[in-house]
């Protein structure tokens, strides 16, 4: 799976993402010779006041952030391809050139016409640019040439606004030229939801709502917003995380096995959940939210959200969220999803826990306890990827005693094959046209479907979000949801 000839246009590429991401994504895809000789990289930036050699930046950024070794022929090779244009989104000039740009490169490197268009850049500014693009006569391809587009999220703060978002995007470039990323779904881990469940024959036959008690998605960060105050405030953690990661956890963990894992078939039945997602009756008991203070964090002095660079002093975005979903279909009838999400939390984690019922006669001793021999299969998404299996077994001794034991699959152990980044993954896929990964727009619109009434509630809240110590995990509000079903989160 090497990608053909052809050339990303990188929109934002002096940003966090592009840097820290993006082209190391790219470095370690060449690394792999997985790009061709061919490919251009053209990043569109929009001010250069410091007069910055951006090559040399992101070849800082390259050595500090991919995974690979650095090699200078490796970087050699790519940055022949490397091509800058400065401009501003409303600048047509600089999109007259980016044109030039890009049919030079055709010539000189023989990309073949094949461009993709990656919007790292922030989503009020999509129109623009999708505009400038097809104006410029770059949206369309000719001949056996593509184009395509991608989207980071957030797509959208709503419904409403992910609908205009579509349109606009759609109505530059056909949907099966869009693609959406939510970078969850480029996770090894993430994608091994559907081989085990899938693959195996051990677990479909009880995972459903006759052995499933609950299931606990978590994505705990350690960090606060690292830099990104300006993106995160007004947005929080719901709609940064939950409203995409944590849905995608969470249909992948629910869906019904799909005819194929190509891309019809597999967004098909991801759509299905999502759609027979039911809300709670009563918003205020069944979700939670926080904001962190400041205070010690693992030895550490660390400040609160509001005392944050950039944060409003009064800022009411939460930094946690925590919410039960209930998904309306026979496999899952009364088996509640609890979502939870939070930075600054007691350590950085990604798991799935699916839950099971105890066995319907307790006859050993000590089994009267409630959390023992409770089933468990945990997805460890991140870090210490792998999966573990929680079960009882017989303590030994001269008592039938039983105690709760575990056992693991460790990607580490067992594989020497090393998993590629998520972007790495996801990028390779834009460039040879593979879509399964990526949500369809009715995908979105599903998923802002539940948040919307979230959102709306907390919005009508006068009192603040619940604060919490940093180094926690999340507001004692977050708990009672789960105390109020008689359960409790995991400590993972
Ligand atoms: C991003 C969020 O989508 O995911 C960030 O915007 C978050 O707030 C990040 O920190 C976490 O990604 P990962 O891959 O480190 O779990």
């Amino acid at each position: 799976r090497v990608a053909g000839p052809s050339s990303l246009v990188l929109f934002g590429i002096t940003g966090d993402l592009a840097r820290k991401k993006l082209v190391p994504a790219l470095y370690d895809l060449a690394t792999r010779g997985l790009l061709p000789p061919s490919f251009g990289l053209v990043g569109f930036a929009r001010r250069n006041p410091d007069n910055d050699d951006f090559a040399a930046v992101l070849k800082e950024s390259v050595k500090t952030h991919s995974r690979a070794p650095f090699d200078e022929d490796v970087w050699a090779q790519l940055s022949a391809g490397m091509r800058f244009v400065e401009g501003e989104f409303d600048d047509d000039d600089a999109f007259g050139r980016l044109a030039l740009t890009l049919a030079e490169l055709e010539e000189q490197r023989g990309t073949l016409g094949n461009h993709a268009f990656y919007l790292s850049i922030p989503p009020k500014t999509f129109e623009q640019v999708c505009r400038q693009l097809s104006k410029h006569g770059l949206a369309k391809a000719d001949g056996d040439a593509w184009r395509r587009v991608v989207i980071e999220k957030p797509f959208g703060h709503d419904l409403a606004s992910a609908r205009k978002l579509n349109e606009i995007v759609e109505s530059v470039f056909p949907p099966d030229c869009v693609f959406r990323i939510d970078h969850y779904l480029g996770k090894e881990t993430v994608q091994n939801i559907l081989a085990l469940r899938f693959v195996n024959r051990l677990f479909e036959p009880v995972w459903n709502a006759s052995h499933v008690d609950h299931v606990q998605i978590t994505m705990a960060e350690d960090i606060g917003t690292s830099g990104r105050a300006g993106y995160y405030d007004g947005v929080g953690a719901a709609r940064d995380v939950i409203q995409n990661h944590l849905l995608q956890l969470l249909a992948l963990t629910a869906m019904e096995e799909p005819l194929s894992f190509n891309a019809e078939d597999l967004r098909a039945e991801k759509e299905k959940v999502l759609a027979a997602v039911q809300l709670p009756a009563d918003l205020s008991q069944q979700s939670a939210r926080g904001q962190f203070t400041g205070g010690w964090q693992g030895g550490e002095l660390v400040q609160g959200y509001l005392e944050e660079d950039g944060i409003a002093a009064d800022s009411t975005t939460e930094t946690y969220a925590a919410i039960r979903l209930d998904i309306n279909t026979r496999r899952w009838a009364g088996v509640p999803f609890y979502l939870r999400s939070g930075k600054r939390l007691g350590r950085r984690v990604t798991e799935i826990a699916v839950v099971f019922k105890h066995a319907p006669n307790r006859l050993f001793a000590g089994q009267s306890q409630d959390d023992l021999g409770q089933n468990t299969v945990v997805i460890r998404v991140q870090p210490d990827e792998g999966v573990t299996l929680r079960f009882s077994s017989k303590v030994p001794g001269t008592q039938m005693e039983v105690r709760d034991v575990t056992m693991d699959f460790g990607y580490g152990h067992a594989f020497t094959e090393s998993s590629p980044e998520a972007y790495e993954r996801l990028i390779l896929d834009v460039l040879l046209g593979e879509p399964p990964l990526f949500p369809r727009h009715r995908e979105v619109e599903l998923s802002w479907r539940i948040f919307d009434p979230f959102q709306g509630y907390w919005a009508s809240l006068t009192e603040r979000p619940e604060p919490y110590a940093p180094g926690s995990w999340g507001p004692a509000s977050a708990d009672e949801l789960l105390a109020r079903d008689g359960r409790s989160w995991r400590r993972p």
